[in-house]
This record gives structure tokens, C-alpha cells and sequence, in this order.
């Protein structure tokens, strides 16, 4: 771990810091270890997210079936210049940010209205961060960008100190990817990047049919199936892993219980794959399924019972007509 490129200059637009070293500080090796010998095998999403799995991620994004990209991009289309004017926000920290493709409707009202400075993209794929911070430098002029590489469950000590008033967003409905009890935890550590003047905009996908959601972690081309099985292919590279994705069956599942998505990977037969960095075998019966990601699906009372459990309150509830997908605005608790 390390800040691999330094403070530069106060004049100069970007400033990057690294806080991965290479792959392995993702903590792939030890969530390989730990995940992959539990009676029921899991492995956490953000392994998914190598080049392939971030382009494959942009090809979801654009499916009929995904409603929720364009769903949120609409409500921000809609409210953007409101939030711009509630929040006064000079600079924008955004966890898990991507390739911030939705954030430009963001930025450009805060351009608009006259107060942005700053960008901070959070996310653990440097290419992302690298990319984003100089297609962004040149499409807002006088904008800085601090880009952080990390893990936000890791590094969020590593977010610069505010400038000014901020929003912190963490958009695409990723808040789900946490259970419950980890997820409050996580809350209660973005509370501390924001001041009593700052606001937490938190994108989150709605409780619905769950013919709906279904479909949205199943689409017809098997585009989510290849970003599913990638995670085997990172795997595979990094920990010179002898998995064969094609072994494995994409499954995507709503737990009504708990009212998440579930995706799973259930191998096709009995098989055995060497990890030669861990120098450990993995065997799945027939059948046997590996659990790659939960995506919890929330209801009004379920956000608001979270934040207020991290020590914020909701303050404004913007959705769509028909309720798909909410962009919630909250701030630190009196
Ligand atoms: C589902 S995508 C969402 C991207 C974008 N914010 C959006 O709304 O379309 C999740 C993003 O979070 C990043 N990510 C996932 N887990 C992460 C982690 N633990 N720490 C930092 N970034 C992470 C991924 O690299 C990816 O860019």
C-alpha cells in the first residue's frame, strides 16, 4: 500500500493516489481462501470488476431488461439542478465511481450554479479512476480531480478533507451488494466524511415484481451470465486458478425472504480446480453453488431505518413514477 503518485503542484488538475498493491490488496487471495472453503461458497462482488468485468458491467447498463441505470439517470436528469441549489456542494466525493457516467449530469449542475471545484472518484479500478479523471479535467474546465484507488470498505480514511461543502454519492444502487448488519456499518463510515453543512446522496434499487428484478439479473443475451462467470476468470489469472467458467451456470434468484437478489454461480458437474498461489485444491459437487453477489432490494422504512441507525437522517426521497428506484438525500443527524 502506498501513495504511488504524489502531491502534485496546486495547479495541476489531477492528483491520483493509490492505495492497492496490484490485485492482491483487493484481498482476492484471502477472500479466495476464506470464501471458497465455507460449507456454502461465496466470494464478495468486487472481484468482478477487472477490465473485462467493468466493460461487461457497461454492457448491462445498456439492457432493456436493467432498468436501473436509466431509471436513476432520469431522476438525475430531473433533480439535478434542485440538488445543486439544496446542497451548494464545492466539491463531489463518489464511492465506487466508475466511469461516472451518470455523475456528469451532476457535475454539470453544480458547474451551473456556479460552486463546483472538486471531483473525488473513489474505486478500486485504477483504469476507471486514471480514465475518468482526465476525460473529466477536460470537460470542466477549472474542475480538480483527487482520484482515490482503493477499496471504500478499506480506504475511505484516504478521501481528502472536505474543501467545502460536499456530497458524497454512491450511485447504482451498490448499497445492496452489503447485508444488512455490514451495510449500517458501512454507512456509519461514509457519516464521517460529511460535516453538518454536507449530504449523502445514496442511489438505491426499490422492492418490486419480482418478475422485474428477476429479468434484470437474467437478461435474455447472458450478458450478466458473462459478468458473472468473470469473477472465476480474474481468479484465474491472479491466483493461477484451473477454473473452467463454462463448468458453471449463471443463476440469479429472488430471495422474497429477505427480499434480495441473489446470483450464484452452480457448477455443471463434479470437478476439482487447483489455485497454484494458494497451493489449495477447490471442489464443487454437481450442483453446488458459489455465491457471488446479493443485491438487496429496499423499501422507504428499510433506508430510513438504515441511515438513521449510521447517524443520518432523510431528507428528500426522489423517485420515478413508477417507483423502480429511489435517489435519497440525507444528512448527518442533528
Ligand atoms: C455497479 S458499479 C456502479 C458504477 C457507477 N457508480 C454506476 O452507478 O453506474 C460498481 C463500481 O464500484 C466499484 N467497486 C466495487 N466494489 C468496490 C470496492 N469495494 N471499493 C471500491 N470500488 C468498488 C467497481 O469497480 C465499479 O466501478
Amino acid at each position: 500500500m502506498g501513495v504511488q503518485q504524489g502531491p502534485a503542484p496546486a495547479c495541476q488538475p489531477i492528483r491520483i493516489e493509490s492505495h492497492l498493491d496490484g490485485s492482491s490488496d483487493r484481498s482476492l487471495a484471502e477472500d479466495v481462501l476464506d470464501g471458497l472453503t465455507r460449507p456454502f461458497k461465496e466470494l464478495p462482488p468486487k472481484h468482478f470488476y477487472d477490465s473485462r468485468g467493468a466493460d461487461l458491467f457497461d454492457q448491462i447498463c445498456e439492457l432493456p431488461e436493467y432498468y436501473q441505470t436509466r431509471t436513476e439517470r432520469t431522476i438525475l436528469e430531473e433533480r439535478a439542478d434542485e440538488l445543486a441549489e439544496l446542497t451548494a456542494a464545492n466539491e463531489l466525493v463518489e464511492l465506487g465511481s466508475g466511469t461516472a457516467a451518470k455523475t456528469r449530469v451532476l457535475l454539470d449542475a453544480l458547474q451551473a450554479a456556479g460552486t463546483l471545484e472538486r471531483y473525488v472518484p473513489v474505486d478500486v479500478t485504477e483504469s476507471m479512476v486514471r480514465g475518468c479523471a482526465e476525460a473529466l479535467v477536460e470537460e470542466y474546465p477549472g474542475l480538480t480531480v483527487h482520484g482515490v484507488i482503493g477499496d471504500f470498505e478499506r480506504h475511505l480514511a484516504h478521501v481528502p478533507v472536505a474543501q467545502g461543502p460536499r456530497i458524497v454519492a454512491f450511485l447504482g444502487g451498490t448499497i445492496g451488494n452489503f447485508p444488512p448488519g455490514s451495510r449500517r456499518r458501512f454507512l456509519r463510515e461514509i457519516g464521517r466524511l460529511l460535516g453538518p453543512e454536507d449530504h449523502l446522496l445514496l442511489g438505491a434499487d426499490l422492492v418490486k415484481d419480482p418478475r422485474v428484478l428477476q429479468a434484470a439479473y437474467d437478461d435474455s443475451r447472458g450478458v450478466t451470465a458473462e459478468f458473472n462467470r468473470n469473477v472465476l476468470r480474474v481468479v484465474n489469472r491472479e491466483l493461477q486458478a484451473e477454473f473452467d467458467p463454462e463448468d458453471f451456470e449463471h443463476v440469479a434468484l429472488f430471495d422474497e425472504h429477505h427480499e434480495w437478489i441473489e446470483m450464484r454461480l452452480r457448477a455443471r458437474r463434479e470437478l476439482t480446480a487447483r489455485v497454484s498461489a494458494l497451493d489449495m485444491c477447490v471442489h464443487f459437487d454437481a450442483g453446488e453453488e458459489l455465491r457471488t453477489e446479493i443485491s438487496a432490494k429496499f423499501t422507504r422504512e428499510r433506508l430510513q431505518g438504515d441511515l438513521a441507525a449510521a447517524g443520518m437522517e432523510l431528507t428528500h426521497w426522489l423517485t420515478d413514477p413508477d417507483e423502480l428506484f429511489v435517489l435519497s438525500v440525507s444528512r448527518p443527524a442533528a
